[in-house]
């Protein structure tokens, strides 16, 4: 969490020249990881997740969420310890529900990289290559993966 509360307002300001709306608001939003964990399934980084407004009363209930309504948007920060110590911004992962019918296949979730040198990737090929790993999770989850157990804060931090 040291590592997170250095990193965090050059994570900021690297997600931000974007321009993304997510990049800009989710630090605001209440965050459902109790500290920065390791995962490994994005490159092997320590990690957070968001949930904004619409998400939040669900994301927490895990497993028993069911279907998130149309609206909800996930986030995810990164960042990399090197071997020399330094922490470098990793990008940021973004999941959000658009409407019924807009796109099945992904359960209606739209999926974004955000990378720290600001450019956004949201084509064809990023959807694929997220949603191939995503779905393995099933439509009982809604294609959510959630986070280790020790790692979990159910009503989350924050406003
Ligand atoms: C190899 C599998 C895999 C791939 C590929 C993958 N993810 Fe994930 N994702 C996970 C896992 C596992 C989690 C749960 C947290 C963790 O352990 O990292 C997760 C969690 C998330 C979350 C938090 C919401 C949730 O599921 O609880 C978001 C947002 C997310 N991923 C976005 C993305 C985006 C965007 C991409 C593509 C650029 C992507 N993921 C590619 C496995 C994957």
């Amino acid at each position: 969490m040291a590592a997170y509360r250095c990193v965090g307002p050059p994570m900021s300001m690297a997600y931000r020249k974007s321009c993304h709306p997510v990049a800009v608001t989710y630090r605001g939003w209440r965050r459902f990881s109790r500290i920065s964990y390791p995962a490994e399934a994005h490159g092997v980084r320590f990690m957070n997740n968001y949930a904004n407004e619409i998400a939040r009363a669900d994301y927490g209930k895990w497993e028993a969420a069911g279907e998130m309504p149309t609206g909800s948007v996930l986030a995810k920060d990164s960042f990399i310890v090197g071997d020399d110590g330094k922490i470098r911004v990793g990008p940021l992962f973004v999941m959000a529900k658009g409407a019924a019918g807009s796109s099945d296949a992904m359960r209606n979730w739209k999926y974004t990289m955000i990378m720290p040198g600001g450019s956004v990737r949201q084509d064809v090929a990023i959807q694929k290559f997220c949603n191939d790993c995503h779905r393995r999770a099933g439509a009982q989850d809604d294609f959510l993966m959630f986070l280790p157990l020790p790692f979990r804060i159910s009503k989350g931090l924050g406003r």
